[in-house]
């Protein structure tokens, strides 16, 4: 897939991404002034597509840039490159930038945005991920007060990733003024006294996809949940800590911060949670 022939979509074409190019004064890459999206396809059926583009929406209304296309067209174009790519489980990248001008911070006038979609192999977690849980680190959430807005100014992230594979984890847990806000790239949700408990969806986290999912299958299955602000005390005395999103779908911490969590196994709840999940996602792609 490095050989440059993947083919990706760029402004109304499909071509290979070897090809694909954007001018230096493009926004995004001047300002980081865009959004984008990852959407995970089974078995090239793309996951909660009217989820992902309710988000798209909702994160272009935040950086007030028009949507370049209605649902019709963003459906019929995820599904067409999805086509295009000779792998079955897909991880669909989509973003939209404020297109090429000038440098200035204000907006340009009567210029189109660049839309950029690429689609890769998505890579579950391993089966030693599902079954041994994950590391992670923690520190004080220090980005900007819109984290609701999946924007492309990843920075912030970036650094709090880039700790984690400092540390050999797989993501920084944060906190913000004490309260657990989210990790690097995913969501963060805990377990305590046989219930699931999740921040709530505010402007400190992104409301991610997985996170409904796995409550809203949590919910079917007849497991407690409750929504409400979480202290890091509270967090770090969890009986269980999950993280979820779209690539890694729903996994159980079992280090933090270097030392054991919950037992340094998975618990009961996140083994119910993870069967629960499998049996609801799109059929055919449950790891063997
Ligand atoms: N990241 N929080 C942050 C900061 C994220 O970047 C993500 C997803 C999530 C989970 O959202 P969802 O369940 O919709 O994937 C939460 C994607 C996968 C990424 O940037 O690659």
């Amino acid at each position: 897939m490095n050989d440059g022939s993947q083919i990706v979509y760029l402004n109304g074409s499909f071509l290979p991404i070897g090809e694909a190019r954007i001018p230096v004064l493009d926004r995004g890459f001047i300002y980081g002034d865009g959004v984008y999206e990852v959407i995970p396809a089974y078995r090239r059926a793309p996951f909660r597509m009217p989820h992902h583009l309710r988000r798209l929406q909702a994160s272009l209304d935040g950086i007030r840039l028009g949507n370049p296309m209605d649902d019709e067209a963003w459906d019929r174009l995820v599904r067409d490159l999805v086509a295009r790519q000779p792998f079955d489980d897909q991880s669909v990248y989509l973003q939209v930038t404020r297109g090429v001008a000038k440098r200035d911070h204000a907006f340009p006038k009567g210029v189109p945005a660049t839309v950029f979609m690429m689609s890769n192999p998505l890579t579950l977690p391993s089966r030693e991920q599902v079954e041994h849980g994950v590391a992670v680190v923690t520190a004080d959430d220090n980005r900007w007060l819109r984290c609701d807005l999946k924007t492309t100014s990843l920075v912030g992230n970036v650094l709090m990733r880039q700790h984690a594979a400092d540390h050999d984890a797989i993501e920084t847990v944060m906190f913000r003024d004490g309260w657990l806000t989210e990790a690097s790239a995913s969501n963060v949700l805990i377990v305590r006294g046989g219930g699931i408990v999740a921040p709530p969806k505010d402007h400190q986290i992104l409301p991610g996809i997985t996170y409904d999912a796995t409550l809203e299958f949590a919910r079917a299955a007849g497991m407690r949940m409750e929504i409400r602000p979480v202290r890091r005390e509270e967090a770090l005395a969890a009986d269980e800590m999950w993280i979820s999103s779209s690539t890694k779908e729903v996994l159980a911490v079992t280090t933090v911060d270097g030392k054991p969590f919950s037992g340094g196994e998975p618990g009961p709840m996140f083994r119910r949670m993870y069967a629960v999940f499998q049996d609801h996602k799109p059929s055919g792609s449950r790891r063997g």
